[in-house]
């Protein structure tokens, strides 16, 4: 996969990119690199923002600016790019990120994401040159770096040969092997400890039991909190 961040701070992913997880996938071939809009813009003063028009608080990331920034990296017209790329907007009150959609990203060969800042998008970035708008909550971050690496930290260890252990992947929280449900809880040594046991059946080696405790906690945690 390669994945592509417009974002005004990439110096922000240099700490990301050096995470185990994300150096191991990065690695093995998968690319994640940052595009500065403001190294596109022909503004004075490198400007990338503006005044909202109709008055208000904050600055409006620009149209022309992000139209340049994705121009110069793809060679082409930004508006027929989404035809054949995911570009996902971040924005609050997009589409709530969850399990199924980061699986749908992590079948994508490539990914980009817009980062914003300030008072947000010029709508017409939005309308026009993206592909999906993305939230990973309902708050309001300071602006998309954030969310663009949860959405790469989702997506990247969903990718073969990132995690140690593929199985971590299969069945954890709110995949299709839990049936979208939490994942069941997990214990290790020691096996008492001031007087709180783990459950007999994980100490059972009785695999098929292990199994089905695994899915009925998992099931009750879905349903409104772990089993008695
Ligand atoms: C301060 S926010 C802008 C908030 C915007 N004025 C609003 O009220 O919806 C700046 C940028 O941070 C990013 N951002 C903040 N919270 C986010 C969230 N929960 N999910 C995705 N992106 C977010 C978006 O890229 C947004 O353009």
């Amino acid at each position: 996969m390669d994945a592509d961040v417009f974002t005004l701070f990439p110096s922000w992913f240099d700490w990301f990119r050096g995470q185990r997880h994300v150096a191991n996938v990065l690695a093995s071939g998968t690319t994640l690199d940052c595009v500065n809009p403001r190294d596109y813009t022909t503004l004075s003063g490198r400007q990338v923002d503006d005044t909202p028009f109709g008055g208000g608080a904050g600055m409006v990331l620009r149209v022309d600016v992000v139209e340049a920034a994705l121009r110069a990296r793809y060679g082409r017209d930004p508006l027929e790019l989404r035809e054949d790329r995911r570009v996902l907007a971040l924005t609050p009150g997009g589409r709530l990120l969850d399990d199924a959609l980061i699986d749908e990203l992590a079948c994508e060969p490539a990914l980009t994401l817009l980062s914003g800042r300030y008072e947000g998008f010029d709508q017409r970035i939005v309308d026009h040159f993206a592909s999906d708008e993305l939230s990973i909550g309902r708050y309001v971050l300071a602006g998309g770096e954030l969310p663009a690496m949860v959405v790469c930290d989702a997506v990247l260890r969903k990718l073969p040969g990132v995690l140690g252990d593929e199985r971590s992947a299969v069945e954890e929280s709110f995949s299709p092997a839990l049936q979208g449900g939490p994942e069941y809880p997990h214990y290790t040594r020691p096996a008492e400890y001031r007087g709180w046991r783990v459950p007999d059946v994980l100490l059972s080696g009785h695999h098929a039991r292990i199994r089905a405790w695994r899915r009925e906690q998992s099931r009750a945690r879905a349903e409104g909190g772990p089993l008695p």
